[in-house]
């Protein structure tokens, strides 16, 4: 006879300190409609972004460097005019340069908060979404190897700074022509200008970032640039969803932008 005593072997929700019922979810609507389209916009990025970060070609088109290969850091990347070529890792590194690079940039989404909830619900179903029971007998949340490295996230906060950095001095190197004469401007400078502000954007608006900046000080008052700049972050951070995906896009269609002009599929229209 049970005593109520025992110890819960089950801890997934149905465990029996959890509500007991039946069905899988009482909700009505198309919960599932979030959870599938999440799924399949993250699918499409990782396809895409696998598929040119191996290419190894069609990065670059005076005065456009794609997003995925800048900083330049081996030997066998395309000599930038002016850009980041910074060959650290000499001429051993035979595999795509952005390799080397993409690993900031994707550890500092993997990790991100927003992320972390959209590919638990649109991969694991843990959960699928709000009051919808999760298949997963056991939730041990983060708490365990290897998802405990997700508390790595700040420190892809202060890798993500200076890829954000390098890719506004890219789009400084955008205002020239095919001929590096300064003072130009294109579509594709108008691509990487709208791309730069979105990437700042989703970087500022990190939740690591508002905690750096307006975390552990008691008072507001005393520390007031502080707390003007919490604020500012703050307002973006209430958008962070929104700038995750905006950004994830800009990023993937600058680089298609660059694809389309080094592979000759496409001319650059100049304004002036
Ligand atoms: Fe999303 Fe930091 S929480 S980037």
């Amino acid at each position: 006879m049970a005593t109520g005593t025992e110890p819960h072997t089950d801890t997934g929700v149905r465990g029996a300190t959890r509500a007991a019922i039946a069905t899988r979810t009482l909700r009505t609507d198309r919960w599932w409609l979030a959870p599938a389209a999440t799924a399949g916009g993250l699918l499409a990025f990782i396809v895409y972004s696998t598929w040119r970060a191996f290419s190894n070609s069609d990065y670059y088109a005076a005065p456009y460097v794609s997003p995925f290969y800048s900083p330049c850091l081996a030997e066998n990347c395309v000599p930038m005019k002016g850009g980041p070529n910074w060959e650290i890792f000499g001429s051993w590194w035979g595999l795509s340069p952005a390799l080397l690079i993409l690993i900031f940039p994707l550890g500092f989404r993997l990790t991100c908060y927003y992320y972390r909830k959209a590919y638990y619900r649109g991969f694991w179903a843990s959960p699928p979404a709000c009051a919808v029971a999760e298949p997963h007998a056991k939730y041990t949340g983060e708490t365990r190897f290897p998802l405990i490295l997700q508390n790595m996230h700040r420190y892809f906060f202060y890798a993500a700074l200076p890829v954000a950095g390098i890719l506004t001095y890219d789009t400084v190197l955008a205002f020239r022509d095919e001929n590096y004469a300064w003072g130009h401007m294109g579509l594709g400078t108008l691509v990487f200008l709208v791309n730069i502000v979105l990437i700042w954007a989703y970087t500022l608006s990190c939740h690591s970032c508002r905690h750096i900046i307006g975390g552990r000080l008691r008072h507001f008052s005393k520390h007031p640039v502080r707390y003007r700049l919490w604020g500012f972050v703050g307002k973006l951070n209430e958008r962070h969803m929104l700038l995750a995906w905006t950004s994830l896009i800009s990023v993937a269609l600058a680089d298609f932008y660059v694809y389309l002009l080094a592979s000759g599929a496409f001319a650059d229209p100049r304004f002036f």
